[in-house]
């Protein structure tokens, strides 16, 4: 079966074309970052303008690159939440123009769910159940896969995201965007004791997490060194402030596998490229004796084989749209 899927849900156009779910025939990308870089940040509009200009031709690309006609294609899946809406309805507008013309089935994917399946690309023997961390910009959670279509949050942030903290850590610190992977390329060789950073604990909830006060805590530090003209060690900086957003992360991912008797844990999204948080699971997973599953670094950020996957279950399991399909800026998992 081949499905066509489209991400537009923020910076990233993005359209793939996969056989039977994780067979990927190509993968493309148009990445919008450097537009955004000039801002400091994704602008919205321009986010949803550029998605315009550019999503026809790179679904003619991606017809072209995997080698087969319009008239093969037998679904179209496409991200409809969550997500900047005037981003995502570009997408979503244009999957179901694809659906019309070709009359075939119109699948809505859940973006998160799509970040939990780029594992089953990577890993062709990855079943559900499982226990996956989520972590991307806008959203960190802890998800109880347990099937490919029936999942639930036993833990989320209650604030900002793990990749939102990245984002400022590196804007106050004057990395361009998207600040991530600039954090984690200055804090190697960094030494990640030399800043006390907090690690938040919600009372009475322990699974879910708190990223504001970690990333206040950064702001402040950088600021009052600059008031007092202190000149801040910026790779440790970076690697303590790493260190702690990856001691919120990985025990209590570890600590739920446990109580759920799972042996099986998978990270996903954007944050999941963090050496450091990579590392971190990869000690804890060989210490408690669990199977680890993280995607490649190209299948952690924003793409459409995620989709594309993620689409094939949902169609396996009888998930169809029809041309009322709208766009949403949040949506439960
Ligand atoms: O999953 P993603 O591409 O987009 C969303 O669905 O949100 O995640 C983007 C986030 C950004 O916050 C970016 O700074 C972060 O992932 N990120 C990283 C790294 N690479 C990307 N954060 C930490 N370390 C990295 N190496």
């Amino acid at each position: 079966m081949l499905i066509m899927s489209i991400e537009s849900s923020c910076d990233e156009t993005a359209v793939a074309i996969a056989e039977n779910g994780r067979s990927i025939l190509t993968d493309q990308i148009f990445s919008q970052a450097d537009l955004h870089a000039v801002y400091g940040g994704v602008v919205p509009e321009i986010a949803s303008r550029c998605h315009v200009e550019v999503i026809s031709r790179l679904a003619d690309r991606a017809l072209e690159a995997a080698k087969i006609s319009r008239s093969q294609l037998d679904a179209v899946a496409v991200t409809y939440a969550p997500g900047l809406i005037g981003a995502v309805l570009v997408g979503v507008n244009f999957a179901k123009s694809v659906a019309a013309a070709l009359n075939i089935p119109l699948i809505p994917v859940h973006h998160i769910r799509g970040h939990i399946a780029a594992n089953y690309i990577a890993f062709p023997d990855l079943e559900p159940p499982f226990l996956c961390l989520a972590i991307s910009g806008g959203n960190t959670m802890l998800v109880d896969v347990r099937d490919y279509t029936d999942m639930r949050i036993l833990g989320a942030t209650r604030d900002d995201a793990a990749g939102e903290c990245f984002d400022k850590t590196a804007r106050v610190l004057g990395l361009p965007y998207p600040g991530g992977k600039h954090v984690d390329a200055l804090s190697q060789g960094g030494d990640d004791r030399k800043y006390t950073l907090p690690r938040a604990h919600i009372e009475g909830s322990i699974y879910d997490m708190s990223f504001s006060g970690l990333k206040t805590a950064v702001v402040n530090l950088v600021h009052n060194a600059e008031q007092k003209g202190e000149e801040l060690d910026r790779a440790s900086l970076c690697a303590s402030f790493t260190r702690a957003v990856s001691d919120s992360l990985v025990p209590r991912t570890m600590e739920l596998a446990r109580e759920l008797g799972y042996k099986k844990i998978a990270v996903a999204g954007g944050v999941a490229a963090n050496s450091r948080i990579r590392a971190d699971f990869e000690a804890a997973a060989a210490k408690a004796g669990c199977a680890l599953y993280m995607p490649p670094l190209k299948l952690c950020g924003d793409n459409a084989a995620m989709i594309a996957c993620q689409g094939y279950y949902e169609y396996l399991a009888g998930t169809r749209a029809g041309s009322d399909l709208n766009a949403y800026a949040n949506m439960e998992l």
